[in-house]
């Protein structure tokens, strides 16, 4: 195998664990395709896994980094049907439960978790796309909403959150959005998709639903009865499920078929996603503290 350069960590820790290095290139399983990386994004789950919050459940060290994936296929295992050397695609890799990351020049990755992208999109665009349009898509199908629901939607100026606002309004649902603060509520306000948006607290007992992309405890303000899935595990609020109200936890998964279906809304309009700050792959340094210091809604790394 030829080396090539990947972000990675031997252990979890701080910032120092992490380094853009030579490693081995992946291997390609049966029903694998090998993608030349374009760009990818920076995620919570990143610094939560680097950091030790979350172990990855399988693979070894040392281990890659990173879950979304926009790139040129190089290679395709045989017998995989649907994609070709030189097509565009873009995939997300569950790396807390497979230990396969992202940030890496190549990257294997089953077909299954696989679409084919537009060339006319911008690679740094469908980078933004994989994991926060799938964990949205997850949470607005855990909860089935019907269009005369009203949802609150718990940070929702975050990369999930926002996913989750246009999804829900493409549905026809009245959607309301809690933020932390002012100057991200008036940004949110302009977009015009919400019917209101709070900071601090939501009214108490009044909406059908309600989607959390934040991590906190927002069921006061569920009316009985409702509805409530939160984004984050472990944060499903102990007193969802008292007076008959239902709640789950949206777990992402890796569905190629998802993603096609989420670039038919980013191709008609009804999804946008904003304009990132962006970095090499080999600038990791700067795009953890870009990230951190939240410069822009996203935070993307490029070849
Ligand atoms: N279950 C899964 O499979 C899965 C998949 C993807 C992500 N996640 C998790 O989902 C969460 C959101 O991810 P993300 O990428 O959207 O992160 P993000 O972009 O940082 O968004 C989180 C948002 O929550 C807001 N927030 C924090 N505290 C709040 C409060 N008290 N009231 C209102 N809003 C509040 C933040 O506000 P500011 O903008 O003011 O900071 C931010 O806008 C993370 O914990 C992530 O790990 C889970």
């Amino acid at each position: 195998m030829s080396p090539m350069y990947a972000v990675q960590f031997d252990f979890p820790g701080g910032r120092e664990t992490l380094s853009y290095r030579e490693a081995p290139e992946p291997t390609l399983g049966a029903g694998e395709v090998m993608i030349g990386f374009e760009a990818s994004s920076i995620n919570p789950a990143d610094l939560k896994i680097s950091g030790g919050r979350i172990a990855p459940r399988a693979g070894t060290s040392p281990f890659t980094l990173g879950w979304d994936v926009a790139g040129i296929v190089d290679q395709v295992a045989p017998g995989v049907e649907g994609f070709r050397v030189g097509d565009r695609v873009i995939g997300m890799s569950t790396m807390a439960s497979t230990g396969r990351g992202t940030w890496s020049q190549l990257v294997s990755l089953p077909a299954t978790s696989l679409a084919l992208a537009p060339t006319r999109i911008d690679p740094t665009v469908l980078a933004q796309l994989p994991l926060v349009g799938l964990t949205a898509l997850k949470a607005v199908d855990e909860l089935g909403p019907l269009p005369d629901q009203t949802v609150l939607v718990v940070g929702a100026a975050g990369a999930v959150g926002s996913c989750v606002v246009q999804l829900l309004a493409r549905l026809g649902v009245e959607v309301h959005a809690l933020v932390r603060t002012r100057e991200r509520a008036d940004a949110l306000a302009s977009e015009g998709q919400v019917t209101a948006v709070y900071t601090g607290e939501a009214p108490t007992s009044t909406f059908d639903a309600i989607i959390d992309a934040a991590g906190i405890d927002a069921a006061y303000a569920l009316r009985p009865g409702g509805s409530y899935v939160t984004c984050v595990p472990g944060t499903l609020p102990e007193s969802v499920g008292a007076g008959g109200s239902i709640g789950a936890t949206a777990i992402v998964p890796e569905s190629g078929a998802n993603l096609a279906t989420l670039l038919g809304f980013l191709a008609d309009g009804s999804l946008s996603l904003g304009e990132p700050s962006v970095f090499r792959l080999s600038d990791i340094d700067a795009a953890l503290t870009a990230f951190e210091n939240r410069r822009a809604r996203r935070t993307v790394l490029i070849a």
